[in-house]
């Protein structure tokens, strides 16, 4: 289960993308904004962040604006990676090194196409259980 979340920035965008995850059959969870009217992004990135976090969603997927405000907001929860990507070399390395289990994304940044195809490789790329990294991940938790 994939949870995705928006504010008013990134809400066309994120209809984009459930085009695309229902094509592929992708189960998901919207857990809102459900309009272009303005929010919070906090509250939405709260959301999804959190049933990452307690296991309820497998990986999420955030959107705002520029994707920074909900980026930063998913990162405040702990067991959160979420990364910010706008191109598919990052998406990929932040899967396979750092196990990025959120992906944010700026709905006034990256096209659309750009922004399914980093959504297809964050989702295809399997986390690459090198023991550096693991390493790395696992000091990321740390003080
Ligand atoms: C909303 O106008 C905008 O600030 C928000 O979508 C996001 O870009 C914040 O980081």
């Amino acid at each position: 289960m994939i949870g995705i979340g928006c504010d008013h920035g990134g809400y066309e965008l994120k209809k984009e993308i459930e085009a695309y995850l229902d094509q592929r059959g992708l189960e998901y969870k919207d857990f809102g904004c459900d309009s272009t009217e303005a929010v919070d992004y906090p509250v939405y990135g709260k959301k999804v962040a959190h049933a990452v976090a307690s296991g309820e969603c497998e990986k999420g997927i955030v959107i705002c604006g520029t994707g920074i405000g909900i980026s930063i907001t998913a990162n405040k929860v702990p067991g959160i990676r979420a990364a910010l990507c706008t191109d598919c070399f990052s998406a990929q390395a932040t899967r396979e090194h750092n196990d990025a289990n959120v992906l944010a994304l700026g709905g006034r940044v990256v096209g659309v196409g750009l922004a399914l195809k980093i959504v297809e490789t964050f989702l295809d790329t399997p986390f690459s259980g090198d023991e550096r990294h693991m390493r790395r991940v696992r000091m990321i938790e740390e003080n």
